[in-house]
This record gives structure tokens, sequence and C-alpha cells, in this order.
């Protein structure tokens, strides 16, 4: 009791240190809503039940617990109750229904913010989901478990994380303009699980637009395709500014996933130039421009023409 109220005195005098400009009395200052939701243990708070531990669930949830134990991934450590709340209320009445549905956290039956904050109650402060704030999931009230299966179905070989080729599908189900473009003849090989969502996206959100990795796309980029990051001497001004001036980020109708075909694509910038006998070159541009990231390599008329031969 001693313990607690000194915890109280001195959480009150730690506010009072933090606060430089006390509002006026009764009215206190508006906390921003995502501090308000720091507090996450309420959502694991069932009134009036207590703990009855796991070998309680296991007598009538046996399939499930043997599964969760036998689960490969580290989270078999914590225990039942950490997520689905006390359970011994649960345990009296035996079962679930509308009228014993708010003695048991179920993850499918509670609104998002009340599942997510059970997750978040551990997970708050990790590196991966510090951001989860600011995406568009957590607006849209997206699940933490529409993404992570936290019980194995079958032999347990299912993960909280999935396999890259499991998390790209379950992103596409959601996802269907990306879908469609994962299905274009030219595409980031997202279907052939070489490449995942998350290697460009945060799925737990992030300060970058569109929730991108990097906050320069081109870095980005680069950060796989590194033979185009130069420096070159001669730079193709398009490509230091922005990657997607040219690609598609997905997929694409054209080879190289280029959002235009050749040569209509250079012709937004350049015009078309004649050969020597005068006949223009509407050709596949760069049959002779062959360096179009960049060059190391001078043109006799000055600068670079980025053909490399
Ligand atoms: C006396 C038997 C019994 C015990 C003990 C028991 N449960 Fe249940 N529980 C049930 C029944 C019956 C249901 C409803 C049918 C079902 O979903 O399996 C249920 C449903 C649930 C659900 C909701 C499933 C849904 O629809 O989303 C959760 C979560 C749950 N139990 C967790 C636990 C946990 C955690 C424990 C241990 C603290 C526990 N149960 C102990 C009988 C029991
Ligand atoms: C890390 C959090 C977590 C832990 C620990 C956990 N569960 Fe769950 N449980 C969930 C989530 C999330 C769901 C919702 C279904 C899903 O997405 O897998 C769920 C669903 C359930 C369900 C209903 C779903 C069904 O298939 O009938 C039962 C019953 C259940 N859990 C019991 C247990 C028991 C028993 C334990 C301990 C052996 C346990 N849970 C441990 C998070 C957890
Ligand atoms: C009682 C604390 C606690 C709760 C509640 C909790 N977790 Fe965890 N979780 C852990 C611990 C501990 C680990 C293992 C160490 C780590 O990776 O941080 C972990 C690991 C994970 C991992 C990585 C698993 C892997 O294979 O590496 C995921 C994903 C995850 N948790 C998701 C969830 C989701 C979703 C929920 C809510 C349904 C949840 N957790 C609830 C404590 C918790
Ligand atoms: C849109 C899908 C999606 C949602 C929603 C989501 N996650 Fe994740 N999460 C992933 C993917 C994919 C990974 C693995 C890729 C990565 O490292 O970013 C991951 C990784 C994690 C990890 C780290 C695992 C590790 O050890 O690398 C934790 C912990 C985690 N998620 C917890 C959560 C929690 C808690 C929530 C809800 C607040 C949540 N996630 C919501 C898709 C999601
Ligand atoms: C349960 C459905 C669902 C799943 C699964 C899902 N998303 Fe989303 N996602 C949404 C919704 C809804 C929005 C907000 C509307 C929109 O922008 O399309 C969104 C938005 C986004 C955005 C746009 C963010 C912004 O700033 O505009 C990105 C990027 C994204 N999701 C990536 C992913 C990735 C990567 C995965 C898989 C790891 C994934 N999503 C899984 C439903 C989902
Ligand atoms: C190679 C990196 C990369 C991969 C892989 C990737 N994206 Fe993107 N994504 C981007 C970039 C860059 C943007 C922003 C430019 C744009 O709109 O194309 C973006 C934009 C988005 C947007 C928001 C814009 C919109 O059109 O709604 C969503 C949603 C999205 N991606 C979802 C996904 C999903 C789902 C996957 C997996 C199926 C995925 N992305 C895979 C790079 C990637
Ligand atoms: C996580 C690694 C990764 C990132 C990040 C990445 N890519 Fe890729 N990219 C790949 C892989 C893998 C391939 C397929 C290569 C292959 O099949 O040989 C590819 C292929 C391509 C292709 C060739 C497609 C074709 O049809 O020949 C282009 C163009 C491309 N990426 C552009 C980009 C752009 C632009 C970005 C930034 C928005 C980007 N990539 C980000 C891994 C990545
Ligand atoms: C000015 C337009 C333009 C810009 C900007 C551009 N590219 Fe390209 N890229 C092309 C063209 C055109 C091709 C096809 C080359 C060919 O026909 O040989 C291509 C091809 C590629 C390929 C496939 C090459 C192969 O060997 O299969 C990759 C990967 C690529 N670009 C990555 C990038 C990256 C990364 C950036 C940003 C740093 C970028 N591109 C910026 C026009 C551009
Ligand atoms: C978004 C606009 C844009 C696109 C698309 C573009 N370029 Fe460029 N390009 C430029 C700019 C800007 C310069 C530098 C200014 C200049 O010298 O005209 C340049 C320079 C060049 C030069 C050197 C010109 C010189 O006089 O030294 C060549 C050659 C060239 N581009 C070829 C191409 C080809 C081939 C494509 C299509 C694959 C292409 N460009 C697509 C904007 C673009
Ligand atoms: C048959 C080979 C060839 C093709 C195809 C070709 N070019 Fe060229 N291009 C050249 C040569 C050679 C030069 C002059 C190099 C020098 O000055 O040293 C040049 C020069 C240029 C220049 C510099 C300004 C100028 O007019 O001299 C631009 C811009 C350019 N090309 C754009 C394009 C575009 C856009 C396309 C596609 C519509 C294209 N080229 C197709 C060979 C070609």
């Amino acid at each position: 009791m001693l313990r607690r109220a000194w915890l109280l005195a001195s959480l009150f005098s730690v506010s009072l240190w933090f606060t430089p400009a006390l509002p006026a009395k009764g009215t206190p200052k508006p906390v921003p809503s995502h501090q308000k939701a720091q507090d996450f243990s309420k959502f694991l708070a069932i009134p009036g039940a207590e703990t009855a531990g796991a070998e309680q669930c296991s007598q009538c949830h046996a399939d499930l617990s043997r599964t969760y134990r036998r689960s490969p991934y580290s989270m078999q450590d914590v225990a039942c109750e950490q997520c689905h709340g006390a359970g011994s209320l649960h345990v009296a009445s035996g079962g679930y229904s509308a009228d014993s549905k708010d003695k048991i956290i179920s993850f499918r039956d509670r609104s998002a913010e009340q599942a997510n904050g059970v997750c978040l109650s551990c997970h708050a402060k990790s590196d991966h989901v510090r951001n989860w704030f600011s995406s568009a999931h957590q607006t849209q009230g997206i699940k933490c478990s529409d993404c992570h299966t936290i019980h194995a179905q079958g032999h347990g070989e299912q993960r909280a994380v999935e396999s890259r080729r499991q998390a790209n599908d379950n992103c596409l189900r959601c996802h269907r303009k990306q879908n469609a473009e994962a299905n274009l003849p030219y595409h980031h090989p997202i279907r052939e699980a070489k490449i995942a969502c998350s290697d460009c996206h945060d799925p737990h959100g992030g300060s970058a637009g569109n929730n991108l990795q990097m906050s320069n796309t081109n870095d980005l980029c680069l950060s796989c395709h590194a033979e185009y990051q130069g420096p070159f001497t001669f730079q193709h001004v398009p490509v230091t500014e922005s990657c997607l001036k040219c690609h598609s980020s997905h997929g694409s109708p054209n080879q190289n996933l280029l959002t235009i075909s050749q040569p209509a694509l250079c012709l937004q910038c350049h015009s078309a130039h004649h050969n020597g006998s005068s006949l223009p070159l509407v050709d596949r541009c760069t049959n002779c421009h062959n360096a179009i990231h960049g060059s190391d390599i001078p043109s006799a008329t000055g600068g670079s023409k980025f053909i490399d031969k």
C-alpha cells in the first residue's frame, strides 16, 4: 500500500515536472490520441476475473494448447492469458456465447482497437511496431491478427511471421490494384516470392510516403539495384531525380517495368533526333543509348550521349 502511494505520488510529481505551463484548474490539457492509447494494459482487463493457468485452458482447448506449445516461434513462452485475459470467469461459464463474450478476449469479436491493444501491451515499443499509429492500416481498423497467425493450424508449421509467399498473398488479398499489377507481363517478382511487399513497405507504417522502408525512393531502389548507383561522370538527370520517372514500382505491360514503352518514354522529354540522312530515328532509343542510367564515357561532341560501346 505504502509502495503504491509512493508510486502515485512520484508519478504525480513527474507529471508536474514535465508540464511547464499548467492549464487552468478543471480543464486538463487534451492528451494527443496516440499518447492516450499508450495505456494498453486496460485492453487486457476482464473485470472480476483471476488467472486460471494454462493447464486449465488445455482441459477444454486441448488441440489448440498442444499446437501452441509446439509452435516454432519465440512467443510460445507467452501464456494464454497474457493475450486472452484472466480466464477464471470464462472457465466457470464453461463456454463462449453472446452472454459470456466479455469473460474472455476473443480477437475475432473485439474491435480492432481492443484486439490490437492486447498485442501492443507488449509490442508498442518494438522497432517494428512503433510506427503503427501513423499507418494507414491502423486508421483503417486492420488487426495485427489480419497479418499474424498466432495459432498454428495443422502441425504447427504456420508462424507468426509467415513465409514470403504467404505474406505476399496475404497483402494481395486486400490490395486488388497491386494484385492486378503483380500479374502484368513485367513485374517485380512478388508472385514468384523472390521479393516481399515488406522489402519495400513497412506494413506497420512509417514516416515515409506510402509507408516505404526508406524516405528516399531512389535509395530504396538502389539498395537492390546497386549497379545504377554511380557516381557516374555523366548523370542522366531524370535517373538522379527519381527512378519512378521511367519505371513502375509493382508491374507494367511494358518491358523493363517501364511506365511507357520506348520511344514514347524518351520522347516525353526529348525530340527525336535525325541521323545523317535526315531519317527520323523512332526506334528503341536504348539500342544505341544503352547506358541510359549514366555513363563515364564522353561523346565526341561533349557531355555524354549515354552510348557505351
Ligand atoms: C470448461 C471448458 C473451458 C475451459 C477450461 C476454457 N475454455 Fe475457452 N472456451 C470453451 C468453449 C466451450 C468455448 C466455445 C467454443 C470454442 O470456441 O472452442 C470457448 C471459447 C474460447 C475463446 C473464444 C473463441 C472464439 O470464438 O473466438 C477463447 C479465446 C478461449 N476460449 C480461451 C480460453 C482460455 C485462454 C482458457 C484458459 C484460461 C480457456 N479458454 C479455458 C471452454 C473452455
Ligand atoms: C500472443 C497472443 C496469444 C496467445 C499467447 C494465445 N492466443 Fe489464442 N488467439 C490469439 C489470437 C490473435 C486469436 C485469433 C485467431 C487467430 O488469428 O489465430 C486467438 C484465438 C484463440 C481461440 C479461438 C480460435 C479458434 O480457433 O477456435 C482460442 C480457443 C484460443 N485462442 C485459446 C488459446 C489458448 C488455450 C492459449 C494458450 C495455449 C492461447 N490461445 C494463447 C492470440 C493468442
Ligand atoms: C505478453 C507479451 C506479448 C503479447 C501480449 C504479445 N506478444 Fe508477440 N511476442 C512477445 C515476445 C516475448 C516475443 C519474442 C521476442 C520478440 O521477438 O520480441 C514475441 C514475438 C512476436 C512476433 C515475432 C515472432 C517470430 O517468429 O519471430 C510477432 C509477429 C508477434 N510477437 C506478434 C504478436 C501479436 C500479433 C500479438 C497480439 C495477438 C502479440 N504478439 C502479443 C510477447 C508478446
Ligand atoms: C499488413 C500486415 C501486418 C499488420 C497489420 C501487422 N503486421 Fe507485424 N509484420 C508483418 C510482416 C509482413 C512482418 C515481417 C516483415 C518485417 O520484418 O517487416 C511483420 C513483423 C512483425 C514483428 C517482428 C517480427 C520479427 O522478429 O522480425 C512483430 C513483433 C510484429 N510484426 C508485430 C505486429 C503487431 C503488434 C501488429 C499490430 C499492432 C502488427 N504486427 C501488425 C505484417 C503485419
Ligand atoms: C485486411 C486487409 C489488408 C491487408 C491484409 C493488408 N492491407 Fe495494406 N491497406 C489496407 C487498407 C484498407 C489500406 C488503406 C486504403 C488504401 O490505401 O488502399 C491499406 C493501405 C496500405 C498502404 C498505403 C499506405 C499509404 O500511406 O497510403 C500500403 C503501402 C499497404 N497497405 C501495404 C500493405 C502490405 C505491404 C501488406 C502486407 C504485409 C498489406 N498492406 C496488407 C488493407 C490491408
Ligand atoms: C520494389 C519495391 C516495391 C514492392 C516490392 C512493393 N511496392 Fe508498393 N509501392 C512502391 C513504391 C515506390 C510506391 C509509391 C509509388 C507508386 O505509387 O507506385 C508504392 C505504392 C504502394 C501503395 C500506395 C499507392 C497506391 O497505388 O495505392 C500500396 C497500397 C502498395 N504500394 C502496396 C504494395 C503491396 C500490397 C505490395 C506487395 C504485393 C507492394 N506494394 C510491393 C514500391 C514497392
Ligand atoms: C528488395 C530488392 C529490390 C528493391 C528494393 C527493388 N527491386 Fe527492382 N528488382 C528486384 C528483383 C529481385 C528483380 C528481378 C530481377 C530478375 O528477375 O533478374 C527486379 C527487377 C527490376 C526491374 C527489371 C524488370 C524487368 O522486367 O526486366 C526494374 C526496372 C526494377 N527492378 C526497378 C526497380 C525500381 C524502380 C525500384 C524502386 C522503386 C526497385 N526496382 C526496387 C529487386 C528489387
Ligand atoms: C530516363 C528513364 C529511366 C530512369 C529515370 C531510370 N531508368 Fe531504369 N531503365 C530505363 C530503360 C529505358 C531501361 C531499359 C534498358 C534497355 O532497353 O536496355 C531500363 C532498365 C532498367 C533495369 C533492367 C535492366 C536489366 O539489366 O534488366 C533496371 C533494374 C533499372 N532500369 C533500374 C533503374 C533504377 C534503380 C533507377 C533509378 C536509380 C532507374 N532504373 C531509372 C530507363 C530509366
Ligand atoms: C523526364 C524527362 C526525361 C526522360 C523521360 C528522358 N530524358 Fe534524357 N535527358 C533529360 C534531361 C533533363 C537531360 C539533360 C538535359 C539535356 O542535355 O537535354 C537528358 C539528357 C539526355 C541525353 C544527353 C543529351 C545531350 O545533349 O548530351 C541523352 C542522349 C538522353 N537524355 C537520352 C534519353 C533517352 C534515350 C531516353 C529514353 C530511354 C531519355 N533520355 C528519357 C530528361 C529526360
Ligand atoms: C541508331 C542509333 C541511335 C538511336 C536508335 C537513337 N539515337 Fe540518339 N543519338 C545517337 C548518336 C550517335 C548521337 C550523337 C552522339 C554524339 O554526339 O556523339 C545521338 C544523340 C542524341 C541526343 C543528343 C542531342 C542530339 O540530337 O544530338 C539525344 C537527346 C538523343 N540522341 C535522344 C534519342 C532518342 C530520344 C532516341 C529514340 C527516339 C534516340 N536518341 C535514338 C544514336 C542513336
